[in-house]
Order: C-alpha cells, then sequence, then structure tokens
C-alpha cells in the first residue's frame, strides 16, 4: 500500500568499482567523482567508499575529492589500523565504519572480531568520536558480537549479508557461482532452503537486539536485485549499502538507471 511504501530503507551506493575500474588501466577515467551528482539525482541516500590500506581502488585524493564534492553524506569504511584512522579523522566523514581488512581477500570477508580486537577497536572509535564522527561497526550477524560492541561508543551496526547472499546464489543461480566448491553445490535444495531459512533469523534477530539496545542498524554485502527483498522486510533495518551489484548493472544501464531500479525495490 502507499503508506507501507512510506517507510523507506535508505541506499547507500559503494561507488568503489568504478575506481576499481579505473585502477584496471591506472588512468584517471572513470573518476568516482562524476558518479556523485548522478547518485544524488537517482535518488540514493548516501555515499560509500572504502579506503583500502592497499589503496587498491579509492585513494586518498579521491577520499578528499569525494568528501569535498559530495551532495550526500559520505560513509567512509576503513579498518582500525592507526594510520587510517587518522586520515579519516582528518576527512571527517558523517559516519565511518570499521570494517576488517586482510591485504589477501577479494572483497571484506567476515565482520569484524570485536572480542577479538576490543581495545584496538576501542581506540579507533574514541578518536573518531573526539572528531565528531558518528561510528559504524561492520559486523556478523550474531549475539556475541552485538554484546560485546555495546560498551563501545557506537551509533550503529551493520551486519554482514555475505553468508545469506552466497547460500542465495547457491540455491538460485549456482550456475553463476563458480567460486562455491562442487559439495556446496551438490548439497541438496532442501537443505539449501533450511541454510538461506537460518541465514535469514540470524540476521532478522542480529537487527532486533541491535536495535534494542539502541543502535541504528544498516546491512549490506553481496546484496543485489534478486535477494534484496528479504531485507527490506526487517523492519529495524534502515540503511542497505551495495556496490557490486548496482555498478555491474550500470554496465549495461547506466549508473542513474541501475540505482532507480534499486529504490524501487527498496520502496
Ligand atoms: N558494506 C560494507 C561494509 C562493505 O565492505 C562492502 C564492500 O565494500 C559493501 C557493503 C558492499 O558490498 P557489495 O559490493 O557486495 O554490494
Amino acid at each position: 500500500s502507499f503508506m507501507k511504501n512510506a517507510a523507506k530503507i535508505a541506499l547507500g551506493v559503494n561507488i568503489d568499482h568504478i575506481a576499481v575500474l579505473r585502477e584496471a588501466r591506472r588512468i584517471n577515467d572513470p573518476d568516482p567523482v562524476d558518479a556523485l551528482g548522478v547518485c544524488k539525482r537517482a535518488g540514493a541516500d548516501q555515499i560509500t567508499i572504502h579506503l583500502r590500506e592497499d589503496r587498491r581502488h579509492i585513494n586518498d585524493l579521491d577520499a578528499q575529492k569525494i568528501m569535498f564534492n559530495s551532495p550526500l553524506p559520505v560513509n567512509l569504511e576503513c579498518s582500525i589500523d592507526p594510520d587510517i584512522i587518522s586520515i579519516v579523522c582528518q576527512l571527517k566523514p558523517h559516519r565511518a565504519t570499521l570494517v576488517p581488512e586482510k591485504r589477501e581477500e577479494v572483497t571484506t570477508e567476515g565482520g569484524l572480531d570485536v572480542l577479538g580486537h576490543f581495545e584496538k577497536i576501542k581506540k579507533a572509535v574514541d578518536q573518531l568520536k573526539a572528531h565528531e564522527i558518528d561510528v559504524s561497526l561492520f559486523i556478523d550477524p550474531n549475539e556475541s558480537v552485538i554484546e560485546a560492541s555495546q560498551s563501545l561508543d557506537i551509533d550503529m551496526v551493520e551486519l554482514h549479508t555475505g553468508a545469506y547472499a552466497n547460500i542465495y546464489a547457491m540455491l538460485n543461480t549456482p550456475l553463476a557461482t563458480t567460486h562455491h566448491s562442487i559439495t556446496e553445490l551438490e548439497r541438496p535444495r532442501s537443505e539449501l532452503k533450511t541454510m538461506l531459512h537460518r541465514s535469514l533469523e540470524e540476521i532478522k534477530d542480529a537487527a532486533y537486539l541491535a536495535h534494542q539496545k539502541g543502535l541504528l542498524v544498516a546491512a549490506g554485502h553481496g546484496l543485489n536485485y534478486q535477494n534484496v527483498e528479504a531485507m527490506c522486510e526487517i523492519e529495524v533495518i534502515k540503511e542497505l549499502n551495495i556496490g557490486q551489484s548496482i555498478i555491474a548493472r550500470s554496465v549495461f544501464t547506466g549508473l542513474a538507471q541501475a540505482i532507480i531500479d534499486m529504490k524501487a525495490l527498496l520502496a
């Protein structure tokens, strides 16, 4: 109904992959800065970028230009490395999302190990908060991690939806998921359905627990035009950060249409 559509979920568009394409040639084209106005006009609510320690896509100059030119709030993802945190404090985005980082990984593979790195995370959080930057933690949808996060001065958690997205893909588009092992693909559909249900329940339970504890709740990683609907049904999730699927579609439709299509699914 109209009223049901009134409470819309915010969309953060992750534009890192525009810089990935540029770095394929190590030139200056395409420039992620050129995406900012397009994102805003197409209905995006936020720009998300990840300044990685290895600078494999977004670099310091990109981050500066994006901060200076963005008509939308910038959600800056970063590791807890002290050098990176100092840069982020100078950039002063409206929010920093702390993520785990491994140099070898293709993309962020899991949530922050909040218990394992508690003191380092606390230090990063306190430094960011001292610079009046909101802080979000990218975490697995897991009760003990949320409990551990609670004593930190954070504003938000972003729940890692990668596991859910992987299971969804194994069930619905197995031929497209070449990175799964044969044994994973040979799982009976009934088992995959159970796994999908369980992963959704984990996200839902974590979202409600975090919400109950007064935290804003976002979700992201691996979300696409097929699997995003279930996220919209979890009312306490107020924001999704989506990169790969939007930039992939934009090759064929243009960035504006890819964002319009995603916003339509979130409405
Ligand atoms: N949220 C976080 C914290 C991320 O690290 C990423 C990937 O950079 C995303 C969302 C977007 O993931 P995807 O590109 O799979 O949509």
